[in-house]
């Protein structure tokens, strides 16, 4: 008996924000795994590279659109003509996201929450309604299965000072993939969490720059580094794969060990 869920060929995987950093990671390891992936993200010239880069890696196709995912209507048409052009969407990984911190708690203004809510939240909101609306029409029509993953963040778990905001998205966002999980499973659809640790990416540009963080925080991952876009390749491929067909409403914590030691 051969053992190959890894290879993705007839697969298709839409990664939000995988022009670059973790969601890029992502889709390289699924491209190279033969599946076919569409990658939305804001920034034309991102986009088109990314798609340059993704093609040379596997069998699989591979498309880009410019989608603003804090724009409900943008992301309901973009689901729409992903579907269209690549035929089906079997994975969604809802991983655009953005970092908006304060000073301190108290001198967090509004704006600064509703930031960080209207991508991280809302837009993995729409972004993983589309798709589930369109895996359960899927499934209904006598084809079943479907994957949905949000990028959360250790932020969700343990305690992020200054950026209250954003680890009330990530922990909202695991909130409602565990409530995707339970409503969809007659469907063949999991739904599960990834939390990042320290990974070096636009994101964290100013820390990678900081001795202070370097000593303080770094030294203290027990896999001693950043972690890279690359880590998060096997999660990905695995959780795009039908070896995770029975994993489902898990938070899974990528981070080099940081958080249990
Ligand atoms: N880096 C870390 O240490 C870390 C730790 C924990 C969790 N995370 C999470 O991991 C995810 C990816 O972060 P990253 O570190 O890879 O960040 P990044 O390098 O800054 O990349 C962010 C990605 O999201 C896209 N994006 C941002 N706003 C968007 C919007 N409104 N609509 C569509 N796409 C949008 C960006 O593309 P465009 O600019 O072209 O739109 C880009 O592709 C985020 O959800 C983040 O919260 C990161």
């Amino acid at each position: 008996m051969t053992y190959s869920p890894y290879n993705l060929a007839g697969k298709v995987s839409l990664v939000t924000g995988g022009n670059r950093g973790i969601g890029l990671g992502m889709a390289r390891a699924i491209a190279a795994s033969n599946g076919s992936v569409a990658i939305w993200g804001r920034k034309a010239d991102a986009n088109r590279e990314a798609v340059e880069e993704l093609s040379k890696l596997g069998t699989g196709e591979v498309m880009s659109w410019e989608v603003d995912v804090a724009d409900e209507q943008a992301v309901v048409d973009a689901t729409n003509e992903t579907v269209s052009k690549m035929g089906r969407i079997d994975s969604c990984f809802a991983n655009a996201g953005v970092g908006f911190g304060a000073p301190n708690f108290v001198d967090m203004d509004t704006e600064t929450w509703r930031k960080n809510m209207a991508v991280n939240l809302d837009g993995a909101f729409w972004t993983l309604r589309e798709s589930v609306r369109h895996i359960v029409d899927r499934a209904k029509a006598g084809d079943p299965g479907g994957s949905v993953v949000g990028v959360a963040s250790l932020a969700a778990i343990e305690g992020a000072g200054r950026n209250q905001a954003y680890a009330a998205t990530k922990g909202g966002l695991i909130s409602m993939l565990k409530g995707i999980a339970v409503e969809h499973a007659r469907y063949g659809i999991r739904a599960n969490a990834i939390l990042p640790g320290w990974i070096a990416t636009d994101m964290t540009g100013a820390a990678q720059g900081s001795d202070v963080f370097e000593s303080k925080v770094i030294s203290r991952v027990p896999a001693r580094r950043w972690g890279t876009p690359d880590d998060f390749g096997g999660i990905a491929v695995y959780l795009a794969s039908d070896a995770s067909a029975y994993q489902s409403g898990t938070t899974l914590v990528v981070d080099g060990g940081y958080s249990i030691f």
